[in-house]
């Protein structure tokens, strides 16, 4: 599974990517105006730090408009994917920027059935929302599985990004459930890293080596 980061902000950005792991960033208009940039200026930054897949989303949220807005994004750099609401001018516009060799990013997906009207109009990639499904008592993982299942079912190209994913533990359920890309809060992937039979394991490693060999 890749790894994406879900952040806008450069700091994280830049110590995510110097662990070596991170594959591409997903931001959000929501994100994007947490740091206080304009978008283009913000992205084209991002672009400079990963050298992967990165989202940039419209706000326009009507079709032509958001043709113009998506082109005018994907020309800031080769790696910019062009995100999408899940609405039904989204849906076309994604058909219509992916004929034009624009690889678009469909998001907010919180129902199968809206994930296969975004594999047939041609995504590059789906961010359907983990933990937003959680968040209202359902089970989102259901989701990711069950988007899996159509997509291998059909030979779907489309890619699957887990979205909203808030914890380790949907981390490991997504990767099993066969997602081929999770976007992960910075804290996400900090806390991937932590297990307290690491700690203790290390303290054991390092205090037997120096009551032999000393401290270096
Ligand atoms: O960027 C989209 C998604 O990952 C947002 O996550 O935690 O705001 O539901 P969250």
């Amino acid at each position: 599974m890749k790894i994406f980061l879900d952040t806008a902000n450069l700091e994280e950005i830049k110590k995510g990517a110097s662990w070596g792991i991170v594959d591409g960033v997903t931001t959000n208009p929501s994100l994007i105006a947490k740091e206080g940039k304009p978008i283009e200026e913000q992205v084209r930054a991002i672009c400079d730090i990963v050298d992967g897949d990165i989202s940039a989303e419209v706000v326009a949220t009507e079709f032509s408009a958001m043709l113009e807005e998506g082109r005018k994004l994907a020309k800031i750099h080769k790696n910019i994917i062009v995100k999408l609401p899940l609405i039904r001018d989204g849906v076309q516009a994604c058909k219509a920027l992916e004929s034009e060799g624009i690889r678009t990013n469909v998001t907010l997906c919180f129902q199968a059935g809206q994930g296969l009207l975004v594999a047939k109009a041609g995504a590059y990639i789906i961010s359907p929302f983990v933990g937003r499904i959680d968040d209202m008592g359902a089970d989102g993982m259901i989701l990711i599985h069950d988007l899996v299942k159509i997509y291998k079912n059909y030979g779907f190209k489309t890619q699957i990004l887990a979205a909203s994913l808030r914890t380790p533990n949907h981390v490991i359920e997504a990767a099993k459930a066969g997602a081929h890309i999770g976007t992960l809060p910075f804290k996400t992937l900090d806390s991937l890293f932590n297990h307290p039979l690491t700690d203790k394991g290390l303290d054991a490693f390092l205090k037997d080596y120096a009551k032999v060999f000393g401290t270096k």
